[in-house]
């Protein structure tokens, strides 16, 4: 069967629709988003934030499990779920009450509490790793990860996959296009040029991943387990076992990012697949959302960085961060952990993303579009072309964003949030089916709508 594809002066002309729809409908949001412009850059307080695909974003006036309220009254599936921050839910009952009791007995005191130690207790049990230090956010456990590994190896450089996100860490933010490394476009204000700091290979590539890993001036290979920035790029089989082989050989630590594969279960993909990384990183919704992530490490790190260690000096050593393993974020990453990302919860939610995923491929092969989706736990993500791609290059090439721009908004307009760099749709413990089947639904009338006759 030949595929049907879609025209771009189609996707204009709905997209426009779209745009004075969404307008017409949020009076309120537009009202703020105006006055915003003379306090706030862009009238955002992130500048991500303008990416959401209207003319200006909603502002939220509530939120609770999988359900987000704006402030003109609209009620929206929020598949979005904060990117990740919020894969919990919005304010599980749990973490509220918590946040309440552990606020009464300070939030910050610079010092540990008993909390600090069931999390790092946790955080062992779930990625088999025995040392954890606590930082605010995934960028900043990244961040200090990286210093960590750069310590322990005397080593320069470190090494990242093509498209790869971690965060705005500064040797991260770069790409390799045509053969040519540099920093990515949009990157504000490189402190360096980052091919001063950073290797770029393609995932999947296990030939130029050696050749890289075989200089020796290679710190650290920062990875998630599956790619989940450029759409979810999996690893194809044999590909996890040749990085830990290579990394070994060569005595470069695995530091594994598992801020957004958390979807994967648990303890992320490490424990779903048995991987065995040097280092991982965990963030945003280990906290129900709020401010705190972790990074943890094998026992020969820990014994390797402890080496020349001396307190005296030590202070801050570039590891720092006043808030950080405070005492009201130990107590949310230990209830979130205790209570809601359970591991029965997490058989919901996937359950969840099975069903997402049966209704869009079903969506797409009945339009007959040469698209495809891909799910990794509850997790899921449609791209514009027929195959999952093997790599960033491949999946960026695929990117479309004005029809990207235009499902977002269609959505939008009927009550389902995705994120705006994304076609993902995340499940939460308090997702429903009837917020599944509407984000379904809505797909479906999207590609419908692009593709019934003029
Ligand atoms: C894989 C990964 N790591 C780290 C981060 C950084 O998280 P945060 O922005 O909460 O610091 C992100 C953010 O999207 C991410 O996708």
């Amino acid at each position: 069967m030949r595929a049907h594809t879609i025209e771009q002066t189609r996707v204009a002309e709905a997209f426009e629709r779209e745009r004075r729809l969404f307008a017409d409908e949020h009076p309120r949001s537009r009202e703020l988003f105006d006055r915003a412009g003379s306090s706030l850059f862009n009238g955002v307080p992130m500048p991500f934030m303008t990416e959401w695909p209207g003319d200006f974003p909603i502002y939220v006036a509530d939120a609770e499990g999988a359900e987000v309220v704006d402030v003109d009254g609209h009620r929206y599936a929020d598949l979005c779920l904060g990117d990740t921050g919020a894969m919990t839910g919005h304010a599980p009952p749990a973490t509220v009450e918590a946040m309440m009791e552990q606020f009464r007995h300070g939030a910050s005191h610079m010092l540990p509490t008993e909390d600090s130690v069931w999390v790092a207790e946790e955080l062992q049990r779930r990625f088999h790793l025995p040392f954890w230090q606590f930082a605010l956010s995934a960028t900043d456990a990244n961040r200090f990860a990286l210093r960590v590994a750069r310590h322990v190896t005397g080593r320069p450089k470190i090494l990242v996959f093509n498209w790869c996100y971690h965060g705005t860490v500064d040797e991260t933010i770069t790409t390799v296009v045509d053969g040519v490394a540099g920093p990515r476009e949009g990157n504000v204000g490189p402190p360096i040029d980052p091919t001063m700091t950073t290797k770029v290979v393609e995932w999947n590539d296990v030939p130029a991943l050696e050749a890289a890993l075989l200089q020796g001036d290679i710190a650290c290979v920062l990875a998630e387990p599956a790619m989940t920035n450029v759409g979810i790029i999996m690893p194809e089989p044999g590909f996890h076992d040749a990085l830990r082989r290579l990394t070994r050989e060569t005595g470069t630590p695995l530091l594994l990012d598992e801020t957004h594969t958390l979807c994967a279960g648990p303890g992320g993909c490490t424990a779903e697949w048995g991987l065995d990384p040097d280092i991982v990183v965990v963030g945003k919704p280990l906290a129900s959302g709020l401010p705190a992530a972790a990074y943890g490490f094998s026992k020969d790190v820990s014994e390797r960085f402890l080496e020349g260690w001396d307190p005296e000096v030590s202070v801050t050593g570039g590891l720092g961060g006043t808030l950080a393993g405070n005492a009201l974020s130990a107590k949310l990453m230990r209830v979130t952990m205790e209570s809601v990302l359970t591991q029965e919860a997490y058989r919901g939610m996937i359950a969840l993303a099975d069903r997402y995923t049966r209704g869009v491929r079903g969506a797409i092969d009945h339009a007959g579009l040469a698209w495809h989706i891909t799910q990794l736990g509850c997790r899921a993500e449609y791209r514009f072309r027929a195959d999952p791609p093997r790599n960033g290059t491949e999946s960026v090439q695929a990117e479309e964003r004005p029809l990207m721009r235009f499902m977002h908004l269609y959505a939008l307009n009927r009550g389902v949030l995705l994120t705006p760099f994304h076609n993902m749709a995340l499940m939460s413990p308090a997702t429903t089916e009837r917020q599944v089947d509407l984000g379904v639904q809505v797909f479906d009338s999207a590609l419908e709508e692009l593709m019934s006759e003029a």
